[in-house]
């Protein structure tokens, strides 16, 4: 674009970033926030920014006219600026800066828009408190790291989208008021004005929507899809985070694997151009607790439980024996880390152990007289868990025996996850992908005093516990898959039931009276009267997709508005106060305790 010379707007030639010498001689127009200024007296050089990139501004007192040169010198940090100059090479290449060959000699100079002091530096946002730079988190989106990491999250989405439209599916909006039904986490409600003391909850997904849309007849459906869920915020988790959401008739669950592996190394061949090695390993989730003590483990690295369980059950040292007689006692085995872990080290893990439930934690280092345990086993039984845990000097073995074998296989998970973690066990460039699937599909809740889904009400059971569906519950396997990521729980879903027959059987298993099904799902059992096709679908949290593909260590990091850890958003002050008058038309009182 040329230039008219007398011109000065904010209608910029380029980006700052996109400026390269191929540009020399030309005058330019270019736009964006002053990073730096230094003022050499009779030169001023700005670093001018924005989401591209920096380009070096020039700018010296016999060149300019008094106004322009006085703006220059007026300039401070997040000034928003527009320059006139000529693009020329510099006599010194500056190799930080995509630019760096290259700067604007500028003719004109107007400031746009002046900035008060920001409370921190931008490109330094690491070294201000979470507290701060989330009050003021539009200043922090204008860091480098976070528009690339914004810019970066949009190539997936624009990816996604592309891709589910090329295979066949729709993208079609499902809506955000909705009817709260139970099961999962805590609903966020949403008063009704119209119909008081009625509400409508956000959706924590659009699971039940979808499977409509395949009784309408859509068969390939997905959405990018915003999700609530009003739950404590452990790691890798938001009340407010986006799905990407898929839903398919006809299929099974091959089909689902088949096109989201698909999917996935296409996304990591044109993102990261990586290419990743289908299909991904696959795992029962009795195997993955097994070996990993998780649902979602991390094979990046060895380290795997070994069960010690059978050569123990006849041991004099009564908290391994009743453990394997009624739980479960289970190993790890730390290779050739015994010299860096001192006493204090081990009662550290102790203490995080017990964080999972577990009662304690055994240690060994074997051959060295090293042990919380040993003392107290015959030389056969030191032997055999030295054998099974194929145990070398310097190693250390960590044993966790529990009366509840699930306790001490997570809590030898967590552990294990933890130890890796400390010692660098894995490679950090690494994407280790696998599928976890056969989850049981109940679990029993301490709490209601019943079975629960694991999943949804809605998933499909293994045709082979068809039969033990109303006498073992609790042995019965769910059609759902979950792909996990690094050891992170990345994707889920499942085969629904389509048949009224299993629903009600399913239905009965989790204890639901029939006017509880008529109120919390009738519309859902109704629609299923009306020829409901087979049909199965998963979901993505896109925000962890992206954390893990960028190394990111929070969620946090690849949201433009994030929550805090209390749900609170620092920059808005929400959630916030409401005037009474709105109360008031909602015919709800606060209590005041
Ligand atoms: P699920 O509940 O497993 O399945 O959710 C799918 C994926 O969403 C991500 N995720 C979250 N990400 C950030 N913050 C949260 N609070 C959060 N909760 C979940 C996880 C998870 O794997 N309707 C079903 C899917 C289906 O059956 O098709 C569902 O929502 O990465």
């Amino acid at each position: 674009m040329s230039i008219d010379k007398e011109s000065l707007s904010f209608k910029r030639t380029k980006y700052c970033g996109e400026f390269t010498k191929d540009d020399a001689g030309e005058t330019v127009i270019a736009v964006g926030w002053v990073e730096k200024q230094r003022d050499l007296g009779n030169l001023i050089f700005i670093d001018l920014r924005d989401r591209t990139g920096i380009i070096q501004l020039t700018i010296y007192e016999n060149k300019v006219s008094k106004e322009y040169f006085s703006n220059a010198s007026r300039c401070r940090a997040e000034f928003v600026i527009a320059a006139r100059g000529v693009v020329q090479l510099r006599n010194e290449k500056n190799e930080n800066l995509k630019t760096g060959e290259i700067e604007i000699c500028v003719e004109q100079l107007n400031i746009l828009s002046q900035s008060k002091t920001p409370p921190f530096e931008i490109r330094n946002i690491y070294k201000t408190s979470l507290e701060l730079r989330s009050k003021y988190r539009y200043l922090e989106l204008r860091n480098k790291d976070m528009q690339n990491t914004l810019m970066f999250r949009h190539k997936i989405v624009k990816y996604t989208r592309d891709f589910f439209d090329e295979n066949g599916f729709l993208e079609i909006e499902t809506p955000i008021l909705i009817k709260s039904t139970p099961e999962g986490a805590r609903d966020y409600l949403v008063p009704s004005r119209v119909h008081k003391g009625s509400f409508y909850a956000l959706p924590q997904s659009p699971q039940l929507y979808k499977q409509l849309l395949m009784v309408a007849g859509y068969d390939r459906y997905f959405q990018i899809a915003k999700c609530f869920r009003d739950e404590d915020l452990r790691a890798h988790r938001q009340p407010e985070f986006t799905q990407i959401d898929l839903e398919m008739s006809f299929v099974d669950e091959e089909d689902i694997i088949n096109i989201n592996e698909k999917y996935v190394k296409g996304l990591f061949s044109k993102i990261l151009n990586i290419n990743l090695k289908t299909p991904f390993i696959r795992l029962n989730y009795s195997q993955a607790m097994e070996m990993y003590g998780s649902d979602k483990p991390d094979i990046r690295f060895e380290m795997k439980i070994i069960n010690i369980t059978e050569g123990l059950k006849q041991s004099n040292f009564k908290i391994f024996k009743s453990a394997a007689t009624s739980g479960g006692v289970y190993a790890i085995n730390l290779k050739d880390k015994a010299d860096k872990m001192s006493r204090k080290n081990i009662d550290k893990l102790v203490e995080f152990v017990k964080t999972y439930r577990a009662k304690g934690l055994a240690y060994s280092k074997p051959y060295e007289n090293f042990s919380s345990f040993e003392k107290f086993l015959s030389n056969e039984e030191v032997e055999y868990i030295y054998k099974s845990t194929n145990a070398n000097k310097n190693d250390i073995i960590f044993i966790v025996a529990d009366e509840n074998r699930e306790t001490a296989l997570l809590s030898l998970g967590a552990l294990r996850v933890y130890l890796a973690e400390k010692f660098e066990l894995y490679n950090k460039n690494q994407f280790a992908f696998l599928w976890v699937l056969k989850f049981p599909l109940f679990e029993y809740s301490e709490e209601e005093k019943r079975y629960i889904s694991k999943h949804h009400p809605f998933t499909a059971i293994s045709d082979e516990d068809l039969n033990i569906l109303e006498t073992q519950p609790e042995n019965c396997h769910a059609k759902a898959y979950d792909l996990v990521l690094n050891g992170c729980e990345i994707g889920g879903g499942s085969v629904r039931i389509n048949s009224e027959e299993i629903q009600k059987r399913v239905f009965k298993a989790l204890n639901f009276t029939e006017s509880e099904i008529e109120e919390k799902f009738g519309f859902l059992v109704e629609a299923f009267k009306y020829g409901a096709p087979p049909h199965a679908g998963m979901a993505y949290g896109l925000d962890r997709l992206v954390m893990i593909m960028l190394k990111k260590s929070s969620i946090r990091d690849v949201i433009a508005f994030p929550k805090m850890q209390n749900a609170c958003e620092l920059m808005t002050n929400s959630p916030g106060h409401v005037q009474q008058k709105q109360l008031d038309e909602l015919n709800i009182a606060i209590k005041n305790n």
